[in-house]
């Protein structure tokens, strides 16, 4: 099974162009590539709303992505608002007080689907995750917004990176006999970390890429694009990001 994985679409209210760019027209762009390359599932990683969660924009992004797929998955990002996410997505039943977090099956192996808006997980969803990880044989995939390590962003780190990694350490410690597979977004990046049994990959933006070099907002690459994830065709499973176009300006 072929899943992409999309994240960052940062879709603001109609006629507004986040950076003078227009972001819908960029995430349709990648949307119909993934989907043209053979996409079974789309899995978004957060990030949808430009600036706040937005019942407009969610429905927008809703009735786009299932033109095109029938098997969608969705964490929030710092950007949204998962009780709204969930109303409008359909998915209340995975709502935990304001979190929203499951687990479904995608090609034989168990995605962990994590909610990491506010910066931070409750006690209950960590200990939901912990059990999770428990419970697997050798491996775990988390889909989660925050990479849950340092991965060497001037301008994300630390401002805007996950609140909590030294608990994230403590569960790939705990279960070090078993490997965890980790997809991101946030960073704006395309970067591979492996370190210790945490392997992350995380995914370039729709919108805008961030370069990791400098502690000021400085573009990276012009590039937009997403994620390969490959799963149940033999053992282990294969990823790669895929360039889907060049960012698309207003008025030029
Ligand atoms: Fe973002």
């Amino acid at each position: 099974m072929k899943i992409a994985f999309i994240t960052d679409l940062h879709i603001d209210a109609p006629g507004n162009f986040p950076l003078g760019l227009d972001t819908r027209a960029q995430f349709l762009k990648t949307l119909d590539y993934a989907a043209d390359s053979g996409c079974e599932a789309l899995i978004l990683g957060g990030d949808l709303c430009h600036k706040t969660g937005d019942r407009d924009i969610y429905s927008w992004v809703k009735n786009e992505v299932y033109k095109r797929f029938d098997l969608v998955y969705a964490v929030p990002g710092n950007h949204d608002d998962p009780v709204l996410m969930a109303e409008i997505f359909g998915t209340t039943n995975d709502l935990h007080e304001t979190e929203l977090y499951t687990s479904h099956l995608l090609g034989g192996i168990e995605f962990l689907f994590s909610d990491t808006s506010s910066g931070y997980m409750s006690e209950s969803q960590w200990s939901w995750l912990f059990e999770k990880a428990k419970k697997q044989h050798t491996d775990v995939f988390i889909i989660m917004h925050h990479p849950p390590v340092l991965v060497g962003s001037k301008h994300m780190e630390p401002k805007y990176q996950f609140n909590q990694m030294s608990k994230a350490a403590e569960l790939f410690k705990e279960f070090n006999s078993k490997q965890f597979h980790v997809f991101c977004g946030h960073y704006h990046l395309d970067r591979t970390v492996v370190s210790g049994n945490m392997h992350l990959y995380l995914t370039p933006s729709t919108f805008v890429q961030i370069h990791p070099q400098y502690s000021d907002f400085v573009r990276g690459s012009d590039f937009i694009g997403y994620r390969e994830i490959i799963v149940g065709e033999g053992s282990g499973y294969c990823t790669e990001t895929l360039i889907t176009g060049s960012i698309i300006p207003i008025g030029v």
